[in-house]
């Protein structure tokens, strides 16, 4: 099945249905641009954060992890340009009060105000179909709270809208306390907020966001090197340890316009969606922008000295930047699947064993059996020491429960029958390819 055949709508419903995605504050309304992850869901970002995290530190030997506060000193998001720059284009409608983002309005990815309101001129409202759209905007996305008891200018804090913040503040920190040496890298897990303009396309555009960020520091001869070599990390870590197909994915690189305040260069790793191509994964060249400004806004020196050529400078920075979320909806996508199994419509999910969220599923042929049931328990226990997330099923016939099983991606089943009883052998069944064959428990638990 390609992506051309898939629909958005098949997969936000199996996402629903089965327990990875749910709309949050679903009992209330929902509120535009929050989810909340499912039972399944949390596995599976479970599963894809330790992929990440084994890749980027321990299969390195100079990255280090960090998990800054979610607020920070607001001085931190003046000297970064947040405050100033971190601003997506806005239109609203004079005649139904609709707001629309501009770029996404004019189809081009710019954030050139002037060109979007040439290329907005003569267009309509989306929503009531009248040309009467205000000149496009900036609109500051950054989401603000207040710490303490007052609400006033003096307690004004921000939500982070990128994790990155913590990892440059804290520079100086883990390179002493881990006694690093350049080139090395900062990494982080963690929540961000971006007060969207339009959230949307399930959880592609959100406005809660969970990204996956490594920061690595070099000496400013190291950009082009390092600018390619974690643009390959990115590559290989989607197709080798996510099990994404190559013929999904495609490069893009951000034009003048369309790069962010802060980046000399960015090349973004775009994902074939259900609608279309689109960016699932960035690679900036950050330059010694950041480190630079901070130097500025706190007065600290924040400059390396270079014992080998005894030089001072201020350190460069190679930024490798991933949605959750993204990766999810990405995984979803390519895995979701329509077939037929002797006359009878299936849909599964063939998702990379290892980062599917249920490893297993043991099923005893009949639940009225007590022996067949305490011999089908006792693999169920075994396999779940091993594998964590196995699951259980006792309900409807067999066939029923490969099809419950194939929907959320499980790789295999295993099946307790009166024959296990005599042999100590199992019926272990393919997801993908539904072949089934006799194995000793012996063995499977190998
Ligand atoms: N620190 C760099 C940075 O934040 P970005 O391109 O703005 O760069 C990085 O974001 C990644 O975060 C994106 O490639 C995307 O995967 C994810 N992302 C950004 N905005 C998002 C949103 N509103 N909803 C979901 N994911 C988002």
């Amino acid at each position: 099945m390609t992506t051309e055949n898939k629909k958005l709508e098949d997969i936000v419903s199996l996402a629903k249905r089965r327990g990875f995605v749910f709309q949050s504050s679903e009992i209330y309304g929902g509120l535009a641009g929050f989810w909340d992850y499912g039972p399944l869901g949390i596995e599976l970002i479970n599963n894809l954060k330790r992929e990440w995290w084994d890749a980027i530190i321990y299969d390195q030997e100079n990255i280090f992890g960090l998990d800054g506060a979610i607020i920070q000193n607001p001085k931190l998001w003046e000297a970064s340009g947040h405050i100033a720059g971190f601003t997506d284009p806005l239109v609203d409608c004079k005649n139904c009060g609709a707001r629309h983002r501009a770029d996404h309005l004019a189809g081009k990815d710019t954030t050139n105000i002037d060109e979007l309101g040439e290329l907005l001129k003569d267009v309509a409202c989306p929503t009531c179909g009248k040309k009467t759209l205000t000149l496009p905007r900036n609109f500051n996305m950054m989401m603000k709270t207040w710490v303490g008891p007052l609400e006033d200018d003096s307690s004004l804090a921000y939500l982070r809208p990128e994790t990155a913040g913590a990892i440059f503040i804290n520079y100086a920190n883990v390179r002493e306390t881990m006694r690093a040496k350049l080139p090395f890298g900062i990494a982080q897990i963690g929540k961000a907020f971006r007060n969207e303009i339009s959230p949307r396309d399930f959880i592609f555009r959100v406005r809660e966001l969970e990204q996956m960020e490594m920061q690595y520091f070099i000496k400013p001869d190291m950009q082009q090197t390092e600018y390619e070599r974690w643009r390959k990390f990115a590559w290989d870590f989607l197709i080798n340890r996510v099990g994404l197909s190559e013929s999904s994915l495609q490069w893009h690189e951000h034009d003048k316009d369309e790069r962010a305040h802060y980046a000399s260069a960015a090349h973004d790793i775009y994902f074939k969606y259900t609608w279309g191509f689109k960016e699932l994964w960035g690679t900036h060249n950050r330059t010694n922008y950041d480190l630079t400004n901070h130097m500025k806004y706190s007065g600290k020196d924040l400059e390396y000295f270079d014992e080998e050529t005894k030089e001072k400078y201020t350190p460069f920075v190679i930024e490798s930047s991933v949605g959750v979320g993204r990766m999810l909806l990405a995984v979803l996508t390519d895995a979701y699947h329509e077939d037929e199994i002797n006359g009878e419509k299936r849909i599964v999910l063939k998702i990379d064993p290892s980062i599917a969220p249920v490893k297993y599923a043991v099923f005893p042929l009949l639940k009225n059996k007590p022996e067949l049931v305490d011999k089908a328990r006792e693999v169920y226990l075994s396999l779940k020491k091993k594998y964590k997330l196995v699951m259980w099923d006792d309900n409807g016939n067999i066939g029923k429960r490969y099809r419950r099983q194939d929907e959320i991606g499980t790789p295999f089943c295993v099946t307790v029958d009166f024959d296990t009883l005599k042999d100590n052998s199992v019926t272990l069944r393919d997801r993908d390819t539904t072949k089934q064959k006799r194995m000793k428990i012996e063995d499977l638990l190998k």
